[in-house]
């Protein structure tokens, strides 16, 4: 396995930037996804590191060498695209063994390293079936299968699970991880989907009109959001962002917004940030479980809760997600309780969380914190 690194680099297409100065080191048998929507440069990145496409300018190294003007071929990764790319033709033991027969392979080794593939992914009794006698899942795994057995330094996978339904998805992430933790495998992985994204890596790049906005663990691009692209992105549903304006109070900052929204922060971290933004107007950002709902209808005694008319509720299950407004801001808190009665149209209160707010800049979308 080898690290890869990702120096300035830059595709352009025309005047299209689709790769924007792109900088990233993965580490040796590391997880690294890269995510954003559609249309972020996450396949041309892909392809450059695979070398399906040329940069146009900056480095591309595996392994400590230089390969941008490397073959894919030379390059020593193995692929596993969207739609498979299984020779229909070719039963799945000859999907398999395709790649080690184009290297030159011996027969005893090729069979040998195709049977160990196939036991690992749990497909030993389809080696005999054609591609189209197979499920989107078995599909799936025999391309997993084809790259496993080239025994790459890297293996590239771009949106390997789109084509699965839901259930599926959600177990082939679980077998996906759980393979490149026993390898050691070093793994570049391409989604839309931030909840892939969070479940599967050891880092997340996440990626917005070509640019990186942010690389580090789920943890920290979840829980430090570097921008309000970041904290919209990561999370489902999305982190509830709020424009209001710093007002002062007995010489305390009180963040004002619409309606009866007002939030007076007590830490000092949290003071200072706000003393020290650049602007008055300042984006409060807090996920749904850190602004629970406080009371219900009758009145309030906690003088910190902000009054609130629900919108719509949302049972799910095990969480109910309760949209709310605020004045003209729509926000969506959560309960776990599952005795929640609330209708649309009652009065309820919001308690501000404030060891989980963020605060972003308005201007530049960065945070104000850190
Ligand atoms: N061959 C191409 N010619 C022109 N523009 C392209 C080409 N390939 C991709 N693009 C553009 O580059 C941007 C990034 O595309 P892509 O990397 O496929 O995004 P993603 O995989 O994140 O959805 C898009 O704006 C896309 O339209
Ligand atoms: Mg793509």
């Amino acid at each position: 396995m080898a690290e890869v690194i990702l120096e300035n680099v830059v595709k352009s297409y025309g005047s299209t930037l689709a790769v924007n100065r792109v900088s990233l080191t993965i580490k040796d048998g590391e997880f690294v996804t890269l995510v954003g929507p559609s249309g972020c440069g996450k396949t041309t990145t892909l392809n450059m590191i695979a070398g399906l496409i040329e940069l146009t300018s900056g480095n591309i190294k595996i392994g400590n060498k230089i390969v941008n003007d490397l073959d894919p071929k030379d390059r020593d990764i193995a692929m596993v695209f969207q739609n498979y790319a299984l020779y229909p033709h070719k039963t799945v033991y000859q999907n398999l063994e395709f790649p080690l027969r184009m290297r030159g392979v011996d027969k005893d080794k090729r069979h040998a390293q195709v049977m160990r593939a196939a036991e690992i992914l749990g497909i030993t009794a389809l080696l005999d079936r054609k591609p189209r006698q197979l499920s989107g899942g078995q599909q799936q795994r025999v391309a997993v299968g084809r790259a496993l057995v080239r025994d790459p330094a890297v293996f590239l996978m771009d949106e390997p699970l789109s084509n699965l339904d839901a259930k599926l998805r959600v177990h082939m992430r679980a077998e996906l991880k759980h393979l490149q933790g026993e390898l050691g495998a070093t793994v570049v992985y391409v989604t839309h989907d931030q909840l892939e994204a969070m479940t599967m890596s050891d880092k997340v790049a996440i990626m917005n009109h070509g640019v990186l906005q942010q690389y580090g663990t789920p943890d920290e691009v979840f829980h430090k959001p570097a921008n309000t692209f970041v904290a919209g992105f990561m999370g489902s549903p999305p982190m509830n962002l709020l424009s209001t304006m710093i007002e002062y109070v007995d010489g305390d900052p009180v963040l004002v917004g619409d309606g009866a929204l007002r939030f007076r922060p007590k830490t000092p971290k949290i003071k200072a940030a706000l003393q020290n933004a650049p602007s008055r107007r300042v984006i409060l950002g807090i996920r749904h479980t850190a602004i629970p709902i406080v009371q219900n209808g009758a009145a309030d005694d906690s003088a910190d809760s902000v009054p609130a008319e629900i919108y719509t509720v949302e049972p799910t299950g095990d969480v109910t997600f309760v949209h709310v407004k605020v004045g003209e801001h729509l926000l969506v808190s959560s309960t776990n309780d599952l005795r929640f009665t609330g209708r649309i149209g009652d009065q309820v209160g919001l308690a501000f969380d404030e060891s989980h707010i963020h605060l972003f800049d308005t201007e530049t979308t960065h945070t104000l914190l850190n």
